[in-house]
């Protein structure tokens, strides 16, 4: 098994992984069950990482794993070695890979051309491992999704917002994504994703009224740093107090870190929510946890 997108899950997967990280986390610590005793990862990212890198190292470790941390720089692919030889060598190697970068295609080579368990950790497409931490956070904030309104406010093309609608169309629950017109998923896109429960809004405040969660992001993703004419399209859509006056009491603000104050939040707010915000960060362990203890290298093998 493989975990290269949300797109490629089912509502079935996603609530199985929410149960079992919610199973990981209480019994964090009870280390009779080690599913990567004897295996060795690797982690392989071509762009930065604090809470991804260290979650994954933290919880490959703690499920009887060994892990190595490769950056670009570190191995022949920041030199222009393709992905598919890296993965044909590493697949001999490794028993499982992690893999941060660019392009999606990249990942999905790599799991094609290396056979082991490939996890996605962020292309610019999507980021599963972090849309499994925010369910479970709403999961233990909320009681759950169903029934609830959660909105995604900032850059309605990246991949946190991409992983959101696929999470949404799968657990059908109301997503309203709230972006800058010349930010807004492509129609190719939106045709792909055939969810009569996402819907999207060039209006912040239409898009929060009554909302139970509101989760925001960077307005310029990594590799987009320096775009200011993108930026300065953002101005309307910061998360702040007044904008959050408008949900349904007793919402939350989620955000998946790194947050540029007074940008797309602003300090008041963050301070604010900060005791989810850090749960939500938290929770990137025990979400990955779920997902290492369900890819098994040997089933890939006899496949
Ligand atoms: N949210 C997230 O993926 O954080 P890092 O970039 O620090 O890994
Ligand atoms: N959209 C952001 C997410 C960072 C975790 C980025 O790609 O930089």
């Amino acid at each position: 098994m493989h975990l290269l997108s949300i797109e490629e899950t089912s509502a079935q997967q996603l609530e199985l992984l929410i149960d079992l990280a919610v199973d990981l986390k209480a019994t964090r610590g009870d280390h009779r069950s080690q599913p990567l005793a004897g295996q060795t990862w690797a982690i392989i990212f071509t762009k930065a990482s604090t809470r991804t890198r260290v979650s994954f190292e933290v919880g490959i470790r703690e499920l009887g794993g060994r892990v190595m941390f490769l950056s670009k720089d570190d191995i022949q692919l920041g030199r222009g070695e393709p992905i598919k030889d890296t993965a044909r060598v590493l697949g001999r190697m490794v028993h499982g890979a992690v893999i941060r970068t660019f392009s999606q295609q990249d990942v999905v080579d790599f799991a094609h051309f290396s056979g082991i368990p490939t996890i996605n950790a962020l292309t610019d497409d999507e980021h599963p491992c972090q849309i499994l931490a925010d369910l479970l956070t709403i999961r233990e904030k909320l009681g759950g999704w169903s029934g609830k309104k959660i909105v995604f406010i900032g850059d309605g093309d990246n991949n946190m917002s991409r992983s959101w609608m696929w999470a949404a169309k799968y657990l059908g629950f109301e997503l309203v994504v709230a972006a800058p017109k010349e930010c807004l998923p492509p129609s190719e896109f939106l045709i792909r994703l055939n969810a009569a429960n996402v819907s999207l809004t060039s209006d912040p405040v239409e898009a929060v009224k009554g909302a139970h969660v509101v989760n925001t992001d960077v307005w310029l993703s990594m590799g987009q740093e320096g775009q200011m004419e993108k930026e300065a399209l953002f101005g309307d859509f910061q998360v702040n107090k007044e904008l959050l006056s408008h949900c349904a009491e007793g919402h939350i603000v989620l955000h998946c870190l790194p947050a540029y104050r007074e940008k797309e939040i602003t300090e008041e707010v963050l301070e604010l929510h900060s005791d989810t915000i850090f749960q939500q960060a938290e929770n990137r362990l025990h979400a990955q946890k779920a997902v290492l203890a369900r890819v098994d290298p040997y089933d890939l093998l006899r496949s």
